[in-house]
């Protein structure tokens, strides 16, 4: 992996307390009675009355309702083969004081609690733990209130909206109003915004997290904290520093930006022979982040069969907050290469380039924002990603192609950075990939539940990403924390975590930051009640 030297700078000062030790009290009880612990405790913890059938699903109960609010989010459908540890139960809460009784109710009974927001996590975190049985999961779909406020620029989030219901609703009240966070709409703002959350605003905005004023949460000991609460320590610790490791997020005030009435979009597709010798790439990668912070052309890489033999695809797919003519202008004096003509270009609204960039068909009616859907079908995937500070070479691209050639159903997309991301100083939120990354590469390979290949797709891509060591960024080899990857630090699923595999991927997922960040752990988790196989860990000092 290249990166395993830790560095001295954190190993003075951390003494990591054989963390996961803390809490594997393993109850005597079964979970069914587990449970009516729970409900006990629960009432008598809150005063707002929560009906069983609509808050507690339990396998005991009904398995085949237990396996539908499972599976409702979970997008990995790697993490929901039978052999995957399932929780003793699932409970939904209605109220925030249901969270902060499950919080204490947890902490009495000695169970292990994992939240979900929108289950998007890439390694099922939030609905899964291997690391500790038994487990409940905390889904925080019935807590989705959105509440727009145009006259002052903001919005109350709660976590178990979806981005697409958070544009959709800001939309409905002003069409020259949005919001920077991420591309594809079933993204629950709770867990998305906690690792950062891009978008293709994010050149001229920055990031979701960068557009935070105030947050609701509830700590380790069950209390509701807001801004002024926590504290600064910690409210920088929850905007980047990733779910599950601080406190449960309740809600998030967002700013709200603004935007053009007409957006422009566009998708212009070239095989392999259509860009000979990769020139319209390594243009894309000269200009990608020099380009106005208006523009976002993100380039998607497919495999297609083509009268029966494979090629790779480049899809430069893109939103421009202006109108076509000033596109037009923009695309012939930076990147004339690629061929842009007016008949590409597509006008409409905000929120229908919100629509077009998740990938929809299009013409779907922005309702399709409500449904809490994704454009794609959910399968079983692996993802890593990369940050690029030079421009690749040609014989870099040359073997890139030659490996996504290999594998069924691969993907990448570099994903363009400068604009505003540039200009954001690396400390101001734990999120650390600033200036000097030109874009960021994620790699993704899925098969269908048909496929009992798995290991030959999860194989596939640790080779490529061995292959990219050279032309990525290295010391940390830096990665996006919303695409979690458990394989940095070698951290193999069901092992406990050692601090060598966490400085890994603290290094690799926030640089410098993860330092602050162990320290705002320390502080406010010191037992460690928030967890799981890459949460911020806290430490003991040495004097
Ligand atoms: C199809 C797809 C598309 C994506 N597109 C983008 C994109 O365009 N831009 C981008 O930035 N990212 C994108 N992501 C990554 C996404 O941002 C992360 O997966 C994010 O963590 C999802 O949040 P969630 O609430 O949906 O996930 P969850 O699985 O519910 O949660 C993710 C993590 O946060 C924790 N968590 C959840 N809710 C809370 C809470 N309320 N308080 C504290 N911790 C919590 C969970 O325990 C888990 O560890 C995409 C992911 C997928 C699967
Ligand atoms: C169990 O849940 C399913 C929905 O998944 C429902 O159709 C069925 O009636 C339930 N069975 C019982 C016994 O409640
Ligand atoms: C497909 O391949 C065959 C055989 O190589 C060739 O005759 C035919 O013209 C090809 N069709 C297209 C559309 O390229
Ligand atoms: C691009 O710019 C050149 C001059 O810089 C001009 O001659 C040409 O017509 C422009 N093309 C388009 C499509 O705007």
């Amino acid at each position: 992996m290249g990166i395993s030297k830790p560095s001295p700078a954190f190993s003075f000062l951390l003494i990591f307390a054989l963390y996961f030790s803390f809490y594997t009290i393993t109850p005597t009880t079964s979970s069914a009675s587990l449970q009516d612990q729970f409900i006990n405790c629960l009432h008598k913890n809150t005063h707002v009355s929560f009906p069983l059938e609509s808050t507690f699903f339990a396998p005991a109960k009904n398995v085949s309702m237990f396996s539908e609010v499972l599976q409702s989010t979970a997008q990995n459908l790697r993490y929901l083969t039978k052999s995957m540890p399932k929780p003793g139960f699932i409970f939904k809460p209605l109220h925030e004081s249901h969270v902060q009784a499950s919080i204490i109710c947890s902490k009495k009974l000695g169970t292990h609690v994992r939240v979900r927001s929108g289950g998007h996590d890439y390694e099922g975190l939030s609905y899964v733990s291997e690391i500790e049985k038994p487990f409940i999961v905390m889904d925080l779909s019935k807590l989705r209130k959105v509440n727009i406020n145009i006259k002052d620029n903001s919005a109350w989030v709660q976590a178990g909206a979806t981005v697409g219901e958070l544009y959709y609703r800001i939309a409905e009240k002003s069409r020259v109003h949005g919001f920077p966070a991420g591309l594809c709409s079933s993204l629950g703002i709770g867990g998305h915004i906690t690792g950062g959350a891009y978008g293709s605003m994010m050149r001229k905005y920055g990031l979701g997290a960068d557009n935070v004023l105030d947050a609701k949460i509830v700590d380790a000991n069950g209390k509701i904290l807001d801004r002024k609460a926590m504290g600064e320590d910690t409210f920088w610790a929850i905007r980047g520093g990733a779910g599950g490791s601080f406190g449960i997020i309740l809600e998030w005030k967002i700013k709200l930006v603004p935007v053009p009435n007409t957006v422009t979009v566009f998708t212009v597709t070239k095989t392999l022979q259509q860009d000979p010798g990769n020139k319209i790439l390594s243009k894309w990668q000269m200009v990608a982040d020099k380009l106005v912070d208006e523009l976002f052309i993100r380039v998607i890489f497919n495999v297609a069969a083509n009268n029966g033999s494979k090629t790779a695809t480049t899809s430069y797919n893109a939103v421009f907050l202006g109108n076509k003519g000033v596109l037009m202008k923009v695309m012939n004096k930076s990147f004339p290469e690629l061929g842009l003509t007016p008949k590409d270009c597509t006008e409409m609204s905000w929120l229908e380039s919100i629509v077009y960039i998740s990938g929809f068909a299009s013409r779907t009616p922005t309702k399709v924002l409500l449904q809490g859907k994704s454009a794609f079908p959910k399968n079983n995937f692996k993802a890593k990603s990369d940050f690029v500070k030079k421009p690749i070479p040609e014989s870099g691209l040359k073997g890139i192609f030659k490996k996504l050639l290999k594998e069924d159903n691969p993907m990448m997309i570099w994903n363009p950075y400068g604009g505003m991301m540039a200009k954001i100083p690396e400390s101001q939120i734990p999120f650390p990939h600033r200036k000097g990354v030109i874009f960021k590469i994620q790699y993704v390979t899925n098969w269908p539940d048909s496929d009992r290949r798995a290991s030959r797709h999860i194989k596939w891509i640790r080779d490529l990403y061995s292959f990219m060591t050279p032309y990525v960024s290295a010391n940390p080899r830096q990665a996006y924390v919303n695409y979690r990857d458990l394989d940095l630090g070698q951290n193999k699923k069901g092992c406990k975590s050692t601090i060598n595999q966490a400085q890994v991927w603290g290094a690799s997922y926030f640089k410098d930051n993860f330092k602050r960040l162990v320290k705002v752990k320390t502080k406010v988790d010191p037992n460690n009640f928030f967890r799981h196989e890459q949460s911020i860990p806290p430490m003991l000092v040495q004097n």
